[in-house]
């Protein structure tokens, strides 16, 4: 049988998928080895979102054939929202590949590997509109043990006009309740503290029609107290404040809402097909800090989209100044193939400039984060300890409920329990505290 070695590029959705490949394959007699010199095949879970990430998987193919060169049985291949966009062709292009599977046909592989050992390349890329993996028990690759990721729907059919998503991910279909709650239990059961339920649009899962996201959050904050629970994406369009008032009422459900805007322009969400405008953006970031003063609002943007003035843009550092995120990811604009925007709004800011907004942007967000954790200095927060700092094996670090990393000294404290840590010092990225 194979010796698997599985590398994840994207978005935790991946992280959560390439978990569930390995249960397949383990489940089909493979095992899954986490020394890259020990491997007979190697997986490479990949991610299409921009440019720069499928750009980062092809150069990592190239080394890979160096190590071909000397160990002439270990066999590639390409999983994930790249081999679900460029099927045949990777093969095509990338000669020292094997096998291409899409994220839908993860229950294949099996085959498609036995495939490979008959000499023949193997390649399956159906889209399914049904397929959620809700009765695998994935293995959970890279884990400290304390927390872990759960996938509770799959696909997008939102069609924002740059995003490639739909076309790598298929339609958004929801995995049974009741599988996810016992996954959520029997992880707490094996000593785990924290669950990240896992969504392209978390808040738009829905089972039936009295069963939506608020209530299965209900469901799985109602496990243990001691139980962390965290959800990501969602997306602004259905943040409700039915969602909002089950957050409140359980303190385990942490107080971080990630909310991408993308813009802060109506010109350009109305371009980008959100599906919101700006005033609801912040109508719904005035619920967040009604229901839950203390929760931090994180974010993604994208500077230099099509057509993109520099009024756009200066809408965008507005809203920023507003909300005042405790986080972002910032990205350029990267036109993807086949997507709305590919086909109807071209691609016209020069790359310098959009590098100038992002850089403005990044600069910008800064000085806020900073400020932010400035404000930290002097509260106590309840910290669920990870592990060793990388700095100093004196100091753990952890995450407050905001997600919020902490770093203190050790003393008698342990990874994968709680501590209250004062907060005494900060960086733009890290607060400093002590052991209270
Ligand atoms: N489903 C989530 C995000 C998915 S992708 C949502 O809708 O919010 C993660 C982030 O990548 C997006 O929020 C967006 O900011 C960014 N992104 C997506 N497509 C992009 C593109 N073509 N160019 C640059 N950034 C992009
Ligand atoms: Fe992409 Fe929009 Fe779907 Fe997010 S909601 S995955 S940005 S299409
Ligand atoms: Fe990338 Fe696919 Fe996730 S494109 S961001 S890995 S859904």
């Amino acid at each position: 049988m194979e010796k698997v070695y599985i590398e994840s590029y994207g978005c935790q959705m991946n992280f959560a998928d390439s978990e569930v490949v390995g249960a397949i394959l383990t489940g089909a007699g493979h095992s899954i080895v986490t020394d890259i010199d020990e491997a007979s095949f190697i997986l490479i879970n990949t991610c299409a979102i921009r440019d720069n990430a499928e750009q980062r998987v092809r150069h990592r193919v190239r080394e890979l054939r160096a190590m071909q060169g000397r160990r002439h049985a270990l066999r590639i291949g390409i999983l994930g929202c790249m081999a679900e966009r460029l099927q045949n062709r990777l093969m095509a292009e990338e000669d020292n590949l094997s096998l291409v599977c899409g994220p839908d046909a993860y229950r294949r592989l099996p085959q498609l590997i036995e495939q490979v050992r008959c000499g023949k390349q193997a390649a399956e890329v159906e889209l399914s509109t049904t397929e959620t993996y809700a009765d695998i028990e994935p293995v959970r690759l890279g884990s400290n043990g304390i927390s872990a990721f759960i996938s509770i729907m799959r696909g997008c059919q939102n069609y924002c006009s740059y995003c490639v998503v739909p076309y790598t991910r298929g339609r958004e279909r929801s995995r049974d309740p009741l599988t996810i709650v016992a996954e959520a239990r029997s992880l707490f059961d094996q000593g785990y503290h924290e669950v990240t339920l896992l969504g392209q649009n978390v808040n738009s899962y829905k089972w039936t029609d009295d069963t939506g996201f608020p209530e299965l959050m209900d469901m799985v904050a109602a496990i243990n107290p001691q139980l962390r629970v965290r959800f990501a994406t969602s997306h602004p369009k259905d943040l409700s404040d039915k969602l909002l008032e089950v957050m409140a009422s359980h303190p385990n459900i942490c107080r971080c809402i990630h909310l991408p805007v993308q813009s802060g322009s109506n010109r350009m969400l109305q371009l980008m097909n959100r599906k919101y405008t700006v005033e609801w953006y912040l109508d719904r970031v005035d619920a967040i800090r009604r229901y839950m003063p203390d929760c931090s609002i994180t974010t993604d943007v994208i500077a230099g989209f099509s057509s993109e003035t520099l009024e756009d843009h200066q809408a965008t550092l507005d809203l920023f100044r507003r909300v005042r995120y405790d986080y972002a990811y910032m990205f350029k604009y990267s036109e993807r193939e086949g997507t709305y925007a590919s086909r109807h709004l071209p691609d016209d800011i020069a790359d310098d400039e959009k590098t100038r907004r992002l850089n403005e942007i990044i600069a910008l967000q800064g000085e806020i984060a900073l400020e932010n954790n400035k404000s930290e200095i002097g509260k106590e927060y309840e910290v669920l300890v990870e592990g060793e700092s990388h700095r100093s094996k004196e100091q753990l670090f952890g995450r407050n409920s905001q997600n919020k990393v902490i770093v203190f000294d050790r003393r008698d404290a342990q990874p994968g329990t709680y501590c209250k840590v004062k907060v005494r010092n900060c960086t733009a990225a890290t607060l400093l505290g002590e052991l209270v």
